[in-house]
């Protein structure tokens, strides 16, 4: 019985930094309103034109992963890649992120799991590597939300929260039982699918179907969430899953070094700090520089902890999501 562990991290962002007050110049919102509500001071937005896209900004952070791990990208066995915003409607990212780290054949697969991606996707590399199938797996989360977003007030409750960015991770055989992924929960609740959701285009929506329709009133082709609701249930599931994981492994949240929750929203983010008794030390948060970047959002604040030697070798390191689905989970790592 083999374990996985991360050896190399790296992190990608655009240079257009969009401030609170960029936002405030082209619909109706305010600094003040996103930094009480969501702690967002500044996202990232890709410059249209320019090349950066989900696969080429993985290719970006992943370089940095490798070249950190030590290994070639000759030597990876494996790439997942989580996202719900693809270059392409298919083929997905993988393929590309495969072609463009010129490996000329190796699984590559997209893990579209939102916002919990990167937890699902660590716990598949997990899997596959406690297996013995493979040995070396390249992960990663990139998105390009900016292209996609409702700019105009209308879609002001969505568009002010989220931003573009990826994050990689190398995962390897580790020999040694007490160190690595210890485990992964995960779980999902399809009841609530429509909630924070896509609609169009989709095979529900195809793109001739609105543009048929050429209604300027449509909305079905912007991201729609149920902010409240979608509020309420991260912060009981958050909860709910980094317990699960405390027990499973019996530790007990003052054994933490540092959680990384996912990015959604730094008031959730503080009522899971509270509710755990964690100081402001033992939980790492990044949204205020760059909003939600939903897959990438744990990827980017793990490799930017480790930047700051937050994390030690043996450091007890919890990962925890929810997102669109609904979905969460949480990953408990010995680093
Ligand atoms: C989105 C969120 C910040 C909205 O905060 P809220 O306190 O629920 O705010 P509401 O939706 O009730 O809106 C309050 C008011 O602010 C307004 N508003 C919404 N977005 C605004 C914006 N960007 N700027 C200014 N006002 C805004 C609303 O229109 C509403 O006005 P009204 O009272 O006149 O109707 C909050 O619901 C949230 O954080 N939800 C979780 C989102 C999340 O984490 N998503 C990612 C999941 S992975």
């Amino acid at each position: 019985m083999f374990n996985s562990r991360i050896i190399g991290l790296g992190k990608y962002l655009p240079d257009n930094v969009v401030t609170n007050d960029d936002l405030a110049k082209i619909m109706d919102t305010s600094n003040q309103w996103i930094v009480e509500r969501t702690g967002i001071n500044e996202r990232r937005h890709i410059v249209k034109g320019s090349d950066d896209s989900p696969s080429t900004m993985a290719f970006k952070a992943s370089k940095i992963a490798l070249n950190r791990a030590g290994i070639k990208a000759s030597e990876l066995d494996m790439i997942l890649f989580a996202t719900l915003s693809p270059d392409l409607y298919f083929p997905g990212s993988g393929v590309l992120l495969q072609e463009l780290l010129g490996i000329s054949t190796c699984p590559s697969m997209d893990i579209r799991m939102q916002c919990s991606g990167f937890i699902y996707s660590i716990a598949t590399a997990d899997q596959f590597i406690k297996s013995g199938m493979y040995k070396n797996i390249l992960v990663v989360g990139a998105e390009n939300h900016s292209g996609g977003l409702d700019m105009s007030s209308r879609g002001r409750a969505v568009s002010v929260i989220f931003g573009d960015g990826a994050g990689a991770a190398v995962l390897t055989r580790e020999n040694d039982e007490n160190f690595g992924i210890k485990s992964s929960h995960l779980y999902s609740e399809g009841k609530y699918a429509k909630e924070l959701s896509l609609i169009g285009p989709s095979t529900q929506r195809w793109v001739p179907e609105i543009m048929d329709a050429n209604d300027p009133n449509d909305e079905s082709y912007f991201p729609f969430m149920n902010g409240q609701m979608v509020f309420k249930h991260a912060i009981t599931r958050f909860t709910e899953v980094i317990n699960e994981g405390l027990k499973f492994n019996n530790w007990e949240s003052k054994d933490i070094n540092l959680l990384i929750p996912h990015q959604a929203n730094l008031r959730i983010s503080q009522f899971v700090q509270k509710k755990f008794g964690l100081s402001d030390s033992q939980v790492f948060n990044n949204i205020m520089n760059y909003g939600n970047t939903t897959a990438a959002s744990i990827p980017i604040a793990l490799t930017e902890a480790w930047e700051k030697n937050k994390i030690k070798p043996g450091d007890k390191i919890v990962l925890a999501a929810f997102g669109s689905g609904f979905t969460w989970g949480s990953t408990m790592i010995v680093w």
